[in-house]
C-alpha cells in the first residue's frame, strides 16, 4: 500500500431499486381497495362467500407486501443499499400497512364466514344456488320400504327432498372442484377423487327422492339445473387461486362435509327405521371420505401456495362459524324426527363444535409445518 497516495474517495452505496420499497406501498394501496370492496359486496349484497373470498384476498396482498416491503428495509440496513429518506418512508408505511391489513382482512373474513350450509355446495356471487323441483320420477327409481306412521310422513318425505336439493347441486359443485383443479395442475389423484364423489353424490340424491316418495307417494325430481354451469370460477392469479380454493375446501369440504358425516353416523344409530337406517349409512361413510377429500385439496394448495396459502388458512380459521344457521323445520328441531333420520339442532351444534376444534388444530400444525419448512 503507498502510504503518499491520496485517499481513496469513499463509494457512496449503491441505490435501491426504487420499485423495491414503492412495491409495498403499492401492495397497501391495493389490499385497502379489496377490502372496501369486499366489504361493500359483503353488506350491500348480502354476498357473504364473495365478501369473504375479497377479504381473503386482501390478505394475501397484504402478505406478498409485508415481504417485499421487509425485503426493502433488510437490502438498507445490511446490504447498503439506499433507500433515501422518499424510499424509507415508503417502505415503513408498507410495512405498517401491510400487517394492519393482514389483522384487517382476518378480522373481517370472520364476519364473512359467518354463515353455514351442509357440504359442499354451489354459488354464484356468494348466494348458494340450488335446483327447483318438478312433477317427475327420474330420480326416484330406488326401491325403499321405510314404515313410519301417519302424521309424520308428510313433513319428513318433505325434508328429504330438502335434503335432496343440496346433495343435487353437491354434484355441481365437485363438476366446478375437478375443473378448478385441473385449472390448477393438480395430480390425477385429486382429480380422481373429486370425480368419485360427484358420483356419491348422485346416489344420494337418488336416495333422498326415492325416500321421500316411498313416504308420501310423490314422484319429485330437480328441475333444469342451469345456473349450475355459471358456478363462481378461482381468480386469474394463481396465488390467489390457490388461497381461494384453499379456503373454500377448508369451509365447505373439511368443515362441512365433516360435520355431515358425523351428523348422518350419529343420526344412523338413532334412527328406528331399517330402511332409512341403511341409507343414512351409506350417506355417512361417503360423506366422510368427502371430508378427507377436502384435506388434501386444503394440504396440495398449502405445498403448492406456501406463505400466502397459509396467511389465508390462518385468517379463515379465526372466521369459522362458531353455530349453526341450517334451515330444519319446527317440528324437527329439539330432535324428535331423530328417529326417522333428520337432525335436530342440538346434534348439529355438538358436531360442528367437535369437528370444528379438531380442524383447528389440525390446520395450526400444517401451517407451522409450512413455516418451519421455508
Ligand atoms: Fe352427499
Ligand atoms: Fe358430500
Amino acid at each position: 500500500m503507498n502510504p503518499y497516495a491520496a485517499p481513496e474517495a469513499e463509494l457512496p452505496a449503491p441505490p435501491a431499486p426504487p420499485a423495491a420499497s414503492a412495491t409495498g406501498a403499492l401492495h397497501v394501496m391495493i389490499a385497502l381497495s379489496l377490502l372496501v370492496v369486499s366489504w361493500s359486496l359483503a353488506v350491500g349484497l348480502s354476498s357473504i362467500l364473495l365478501g369473504a373470498l375479497g377479504f381473503v384476498g386482501a390478505v394475501v396482498v397484504a402478505v406478498l407486501g409485508l415481504i417485499k416491503s421487509t425485503g426493502a428495509l433488510g437490502a438498507s440496513a445490511f446490504l447498503g443499499l439506499r433507500l433515501g429518506v422518499k424510499g424509507t418512508c415508503l417502505a415503513l408505511f408498507g410495512l405498517v400497512g401491510n400487517g394492519l391489513l393482514l389483522l384487517r382482512g382476518a378480522g373481517l373474513t370472520l364476519l364473512a364466514t359467518f354463515g353455514f350450509s351442509r357440504g359442499r355446495q354451489l354459488r354464484r356471487f356468494g348466494r348458494v344456488m340450488l335446483p327447483r323441483l318438478e312433477q317427475d320420477g327420474r330420480w326416484t327409481a330406488v326401491r325403499l320400504s321405510p314404515e313410519i306412521s301417519a302424521p309424520e310422513r308428510a313433513g319428513v318425505a318433505a325434508q328429504w327432498r330438502e335434503n335432496g336439493r343440496t346433495e343435487h347441486a353437491s354434484v355441481a359443485a365437485f363438476a366446478r372442484l375437478t375443473l378448478d383443479l385441473m385449472g390448477l395442475g393438480a395430480p390425477p389423484a385429486l382429480i380422481a377423487a373429486s370425480n368419485r364423489d360427484a358420483l356419491d353424490e348422485i346416489r344420494h340424491t337418488e336416495l333422498c327422492y326415492s325416500l321421500a316418495r316411498s313416504l308420501d307417494g310423490q314422484a319429485v325430481s330437480p328441475a333444469a339445473f342451469p345456473e349450475a354451469a355459471r358456478a363462481k370460477t378461482l381468480p386469474k392469479n394463481r396465488t390467489l387461486a390457490l388461497a381461494t380454493l384453499a379456503v373454500d375446501s377448508l369451509v365447505d369440504g373439511a368443515l362441512h362435509e365433516g360435520v355431515s358425516a358425523r351428523v348422518i353416523a350419529k343420526l344412523a344409530k338413532r334412527c328406528e327405521d331399517p330402511a332409512i337406517r341403511a341409507v343414512l349409512k351409506e350417506i355417512a361413510a361417503d360423506e366422510g371420505r368427502h371430508a378427507a377429500h377436502g384435506w388434501d385439496v386444503v394440504e396440495w394448495c398449502l405445498a403448492e401456495g406456501g406463505a400466502p396459502v397459509a396467511s389465508a388458512l390462518e385468517g379463515a380459521l379465526r372466521t369459522l362459524p362458531g353455530e349453526v344457521h341450517g334451515d330444519l323445520p319446527r317440528d324437527a328441531e329439539d330432535g324428535s324426527w331423530e328417529r326417522f333420520g333428520i337432525h335436530g339442532r342440538a346434534l348439529e351444534a355438538a358436531e360442528l363444535a367437535k369437528t370444528r376444534a379438531d380442524l383447528v388444530a389440525r390446520v395450526r400444525a400444517m401451517i407451522q409445518g409450512t413455516r418451519a419448512a421455508a
